[in-house]
């Protein structure tokens, strides 16, 4: 057997993390969502959500595989828990599940690189994005983004991920912050900032309210919805529950700080799903739209459309596509990368062949969402709502409960923290991310069977 590979760097870990995080639910979902929610309001809640619950159940990813440098599964056994294999089983169907779809997304996105060049989508917005959004187009390009993600990750950790993340990761930042700064001067972006960035505080009132006689508190306004939809997605967009950041962890070579590891990249998601606000948000009221709906709708068709009507479209398109792509792209091999360490970890297998032989898999998987984009919105849902929550539900109680003080003691390996803060963790890990986990948990089945 030959010998397990590691990161050459703790840069190059940092990078390859922060590439997985960051990506679609970034650029595409959290502006909408953030503007969708009331602004600031969101914006808030998310950020709790974000280091509240989603850095305590990063660390616990992290814990796991840096413990036991293997894959999310075999992790489990190493530590001495065969039967909770099944969580890294979990993690990894969920990945698996959740790479399918968003290959087709990033097809869309490849495509809407070259539309730019050529104008393709400058006349009737939406019309072209009907016309390659399902069909054998999308398949197609589904298969081109799948051919790009074998590629980076047959080259392996140090060659091919950590190579490509280290490169990917600082042109987004830059990309972003040139992006924003360009929105800014366009005409008619101002208030675009104020409906991105102004809290509606009425929507954090709690009230008391009686049903047949009974008293119960609820929250005036939304909070009710925006809560479990802020830990969901501060768990896609950490890459939690994907086993991605478990397998990360696992190449490992060292005492760092996960908690200094952690922190990073909470801050640099977070910082990019602003950035990503600043740049479509002013863009969508300098053309005079309300970035109403969110989702594929808004990116696809309301960005694109804005391209074509602004001085230097076609290059800011190209630009800004590209960002998008390149984040897409360093989320995929994450992804990827948990089923293909699965593989080599057990199987005397190279690792080129089986990023290819998986990657067929993953595309074939892909082919009803990319037939039909009611199928997308399908796995999308069930993954938000069921595959997501639980399995990060599974990470949590075995760290919380089952492992415990090993988690506690590897957590503060290369760290200068005493005893109390570990404990404060695992503490927080049991009560506070549980609850939060299963609150969530509970209201995505209600939306799911209800
Ligand atoms: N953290 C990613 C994001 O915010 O877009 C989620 C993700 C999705 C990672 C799909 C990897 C992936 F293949
Ligand atoms: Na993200």
């Amino acid at each position: 057997m030959s010998e397990r590979e590691t990161w050459a760097t703790r840069a190059g870990f940092i990078l390859a993390a922060v590439g997985s995080a960051v990506g679609l639910g970034n650029i595409w979902q959290f502006p909408f969502k953030t503007a969708q929610f009331g602004g600031a309001t969101f914006l808030v809640v998310y950020l709790v959500a974000a280091f509240g619950i989603g850095l305590p159940a990063i660390l616990a990813e992290f814990v796991i595989g840096r413990k036991s440098n293997l894959n999310t599964i075999g992790a489990f056994e190493k530590l001495g828990y065969r039967n909770w294999r099944f969580v890294g089983v979990l993690g990894l169907v969920t990945g698996f599940w959740i790479l399918s779809y968003y290959s087709v997304v990033g097809g869309w996105v490849l495509r809407y690189v070259g539309g730019s060049l050529t104008g393709a989508y400058f006349g009737d917005s939406a019309a072209y994005f009907s016309s390659i959004a399902a069909g054998p187009d999308a398949i197609a390009l589904h298969a081109v983004f799948m051919a790009l993600v074998v590629g980076i990750v047959a080259f392996g950790i140090e060659d091919g991920i950590e190579k490509a993340t280290k490169f990917m990761v600082p042109s987004i930042l830059v990309i972003l912050v040139a992006l924003a700064a360009w929105a800014f001067t366009l005409p008619g972006s101002g208030p675009g900032y104020g409906y991105f960035l102004s809290p509606d505080l009425s929507q954090l009132r709690l009230t008391v309210a009686t049903t047949d006689g009974f008293p119960f508190v609820s929250f005036g306004g939304p909070l009710a919805e925006i809560i479990p939809f802020a830990v969901s997605q501060a768990f896609f967009s950490l890459s939690l529950g994907m086993g991605a950041m478990i397998t990360y962890a696992s190449y490992i070579d060292g005492d760092e700080s996960l908690f200094g590891d952690g922190a990073t990249i909470v801050v640099f998601n977070s910082l990019i799903g602003i950035l990503a606000g600043l740049v479509v948000i002013p863009l969508l009221f300098a053309q005079g739209v309300e970035p109403g709906s969110g989702g594929a709708g808004a990116l696809f068709i309301s960005v694109a459309g804005a391209f074509a009507s602004i001085p230097f479209g076609r290059v800011v398109g190209v630009v800004f596509f590209g960002v998008v792509l390149v984040a897409a792209l360093s989320s995929a091999i994450s992804l990827l990368e948990v089923v293909v360490a699965y593989a080599i970890d057990n199987y005397a297998v190279s690792r080129p062949q089986v990023a290819v032989g998986l990657g067929a898999v993953i595309f074939l998987l892909g082919l009803p969402s990319a037939w039909d984009t009611a199928w997308l919105t399908w796995f999308d849902n069930l993954a938000y709502q069921l595959f997501l929550p639980l399995s990060v539900l599974g990470i949590l109680v075995f760290v919380g409960w089952v492992f415990g003080r090993p988690a506690l003691e590897e957590l503060l390996r290369g760290t200068s923290f005493g005893h109390g803060v570990g404990a404060t963790w695992l503490w927080t890990v049991r009560s506070v991310v549980f609850l939060a986990v299963v609150v969530t948990l509970v209201l995505g089945l209600v939306t799911l069977f209800g």
